[in-house]
């Protein structure tokens, strides 16, 4: 039957790739945070992939923890009025927190997460992403670690979806218009 790849119009990231990008950020990571504590931040459900394997190339001791959050209604997404829908369980005062995304589009959303979560006392707040798209930001955020920046392209796979669906792919690619009719 259907096989989920064949959906894909270009491959963009294979998972060689993928896999020596995090273990690159993994060692820049390890360098930098070096006799401190790290608490990673995932932000559901797209930076799960992401989570999985960067903190599997580290080989120092890490904590793990989650945020869900939600713009209000699909059409606003553009304010980066944000709702938390499901919050750390973790009191992060005074600790080292990085957080762990899949992907920067706008920037939105994690501008107003990384505002969050500095007003909460941490030690430090950085950013990890895989990807990022330098033409589609309308904010800046200041992100430590970066993937690759990729082109304005709707991409999915590795933990990005289209309506739900693509993230188990081990890859990053472009979907092919016949997905869409
Ligand atoms: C996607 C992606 C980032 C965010 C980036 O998440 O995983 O978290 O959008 O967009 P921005 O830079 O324009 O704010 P989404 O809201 O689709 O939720 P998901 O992770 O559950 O797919
Ligand atoms: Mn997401
Ligand atoms: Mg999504």
């Amino acid at each position: 039957p259907e096989h989920v790849d064949g959906d894909l119009e270009q491959i963009l990231l294979t998972e060689e790739q993928i896999q020596d990008k995090l273990a690159e950020l993994a060692a820049a990571i390890e360098r930098d945070y070096d006799g401190k504590d790290l608490l990673l931040v995932g932000v559901l459900k797209g930076a799960i992939m992401v989570m999985a394997d960067l903190s599997r190339h580290l080989s120092r001791h890490v904590e793990q923890d989650w945020m869900a959050i939600s713009s209000y209604g699909s059409g606003t997404r553009s304010s980066g009025v944000v709702r938390i829908v499901k919050d750390l369980d973790t009191d992060i005062t005074d600790r080292h927190v990085l957080v762990v995304e899949d992907i920067i589009d706008t920037g939105l959303t994690l501008s107003w997460l990384v505002s969050n979560l500095r007003s909460r006392g941490p030690a430090s707040v950085e950013v990890c992403t895989l990807l990022r798209k330098p033409e589609a930001a309308k904010t800046a955020v200041d992100v430590r670690y970066v993937g690759y920046d990729i082109p304005n392209a709707f991409v999915v796979g590795y933990g990005l979806d289209y309506a739900e669906r693509y993230r188990n792919l081990r890859v990053v690619g472009t979907l092919a218009p016949h997905v869409y009719s």
